[in-house]
């Protein structure tokens, strides 16, 4: 047995709290002064690192001792805080670097982003002019709060009221999703005077005590008073009552207000494309006629355009575009920000006048940053002209998903706009059985063939296609290709759970599935740390940090057994 204190590198792993013990072609990794035991075979451990063959014992070994330790934080630290959002979530990946729709793992495997970061990386991961803009506004001032003047927060507001219609003029800068819409139904209860929203079931709005209220997929709604909310039927042309007749749907609304509530009410609420509900398009012109009924009975219409915002859609800047009607409140975040905590509510002067009464202040709302980044952002979608290319690529992607729904059964469903595309997998598509463990192998597999794709609807059997805007023709054709795949080799099974890691003639070439003798004695011969990393100028920025530690260690030191 060799412990990892015979190594020289074990320093780094003592101090790091982690013990690695290589038992012939098994390891396990123990965390001093914690429980945690994290068993790994060697080919498990190798499953990390991209084309085994290729690299080198100690880089493996960097890599891994990297994740496992990462591993152990994340156990330890911040699980608990995580875990709800499993339905999105990749456990076992870290993430150390992006570059425009690509992201690097620690070991320097490429990745398509076909999920944005959960559709808030708007122009491209590190996107060199959002980066200046940012890097140049923090050498002058980082914060100042909005009780100053500041030309940043000033120029931004101006260029987001402009993207507006209407009356849309009056900007409020906040820094997220949820405090957009706790905002935006603050507002609706002082202005109209009414206590009662309306959202729709399969919503999601945020998860603060409040926007947990108007949020309807019981996987994310804790069990706390959501004070009084109205959820109506979902206008969801697939799965719904009425398919894809507004008209009903809407008449559905006005007996709510009718019978369910004083007749009076505060506002309605609606993504224009529920995001986190599987990207579902709302049956044409229901926006329209619902605002009609919610204005006639004293409230405000809020359009919450934290995912569809920014020309994602393709056709229209705005989702609510798409539905030919006007709100009174507009929530965003997410793409406004590119990746910066940043969100915004925009409303006409007359509802903005009701604040007034008190002091509204949020401390890091304005903040002179995410101004500066927020604006480069604007600017860059419209000098790349990226609600043009969504439509493009887009209009490409959906017809290639199409085609390949008529080839393979499981896809029930191919939807959405732009670059906001979802597809629902369905175990029968007639009773429209949602394939909610296909999903979640082929989830899996794509990530393995490097493409990173979002789960959403009730039952996780939605995945999610909403890129970088920057995404292309040819990213959209790997994409469609990489799920054909994945999805021809699970129906070559018939086992009743599905183990795309069980077939043979899987996409696996690349990742051990034995461990290679040759590459063992490498690991446990390897002579010197110098020749650890011959191709270094092609690592990702991150693995080059990592070597610089490793160089650190004396050269030509041999591995002693
Ligand atoms: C439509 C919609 N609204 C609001 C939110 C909440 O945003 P945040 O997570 O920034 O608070 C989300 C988040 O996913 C969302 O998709």
């Amino acid at each position: 047995m060799v412990t990892a204190y015979d190594y020289p590198f074990a320093i780094h792993l003592y101090t790091a709290g982690i013990d690695i013990c290589l038992v012939g072609d098994s390891a396990s990794m123990v965390v001093h002064g914690h429980d945690t035991t994290l068993p790994i075979s060697l080919d498990e451990m190798l499953v990390h690192c991209e084309a085994p063959s290729r690299i080198t014992a100690a880089k493996a070994i960097a890599v891994i001792v990297s994740f496992f330790n990462l591993h152990r934080l994340f156990t330890i630290y911040l699980l608990p805080t995580i875990s709800a959002s499993n339905s999105t979530l990749y456990a076992q990946l870290n993430i150390v670097e992006g570059k425009m729709q690509y992201l690097f793992d620690e070991s320097g495997k490429r990745y398509l982003d076909a999920f944005a970061g959960i559709v808030t990386v708007s122009c491209g991961h590190c996107h060199p002019q959002i980066l200046d803009a940012i890097v140049e506004q923090s050498k002058l001032l980082q914060h100042a709060t909005t009780i100053y003047l500041h030309h940043a927060i000033a120029d931004f507001g101006e260029a987001l009221a402009s993207k507006m219609p209407g009356n849309l003029k009056v900007v409020y800068f906040v820094n997220s999703g949820t405090e957009a819409n706790e905002l935006a139904m603050l507002m609706a209860r002082l202005y109209s005077g009414n206590l009662g929203m309306i959202a729709l079931r399969n919503a999601y709005h945020g998860g603060s005590a409040g926007t947990i209220g108007l949020t309807a997929l019981n996987t994310w709604k804790y069990p706390i008073p959501q004070g009084e909310i109205h959820h109506v039927m979902n206008p969801d042309p697939y799965r719904g009552t009425f398919g894809s007749d507004a008209s009903h749907y809407a008449k559905e609304v006005q007996d709510h207000i009718d019978y369910g509530t004083s007749g009076k009410v505060a506002g309605f609420i609606a993504e224009t494309i529920q995001g986190v509900g599987g990207a579902v398009e709302l049956a044409p012109g229901y926006l329209k006629l619902v605002y009609d009924m919610v204005r006639k009975a004293g409230g405000v219409c809020i359009a919450d355009e934290v995912q569809t915002g920014f020309g994602r859609t393709g056709s229209h800047y705005w989702g609510f575009e798409t539905q030919g009607a006007i709100p009174d409140i507009v929530t965003m975040a997410k793409g406004i920000g590119n990746g910066l905590p940043l969100g915004a509510v925009v409303t006409t002067p007359e509802i903005a006048s009701v604040m007034a009464q008190k002091i509204q202040f949020n401390t890091f709302g304005g903040n002179p940053v995410c101004s500066a980044g927020g604006l480069a952002v604007l600017r860059v979608l419209d000098k790349e002209k990226r609600q043009q290319h969504c439509s493009d690529v887009g209009s490409h992607l959906i017809g290639r998903l199409s085609n390949l729904q008529q080839k393979h059964e499981i896809i029930g469903d191919v939807r959405g706009r732009g670059l906001m595309v979802g597809i629902e997998l369905v175990t029968d598509r007639k009773e429209k059985t949602p394939a909610k463990a296909e999903t979640a192998v082929l989830f899996e597999k794509l990530r393995e063939l490097g493409v990173l794709v979002g789960k959403g609807g009730l039952h996780g059997n939605v995945f999610r296609i909403k890129p970088p805007m920057c995404f292309n023709k040819d990213d959209a054709d790997f994409l469609v290709d990489a799920l054909d795949y994945a999805i021809s080799k699970l129906q070559g099974h018939d086992d009743d759970c599905p183990k795309v890691n069980s077939d043979p003639e899987g996409a696996d070439s690349t990742l051990p599935t034995q461990v290679d003798p040759e590459l063992l004695g490498g690991w446990l011969g390897c002579e010197t740390f110098v020749a650890v990393f011959p191709g270094e100028g092609d690592l990702p920025v991150y693995a080059k940090r990592h070597i610089k530690t490793l160089q650190d260690i004396p050269l030509n030191y041999k591995v002693h057994l």
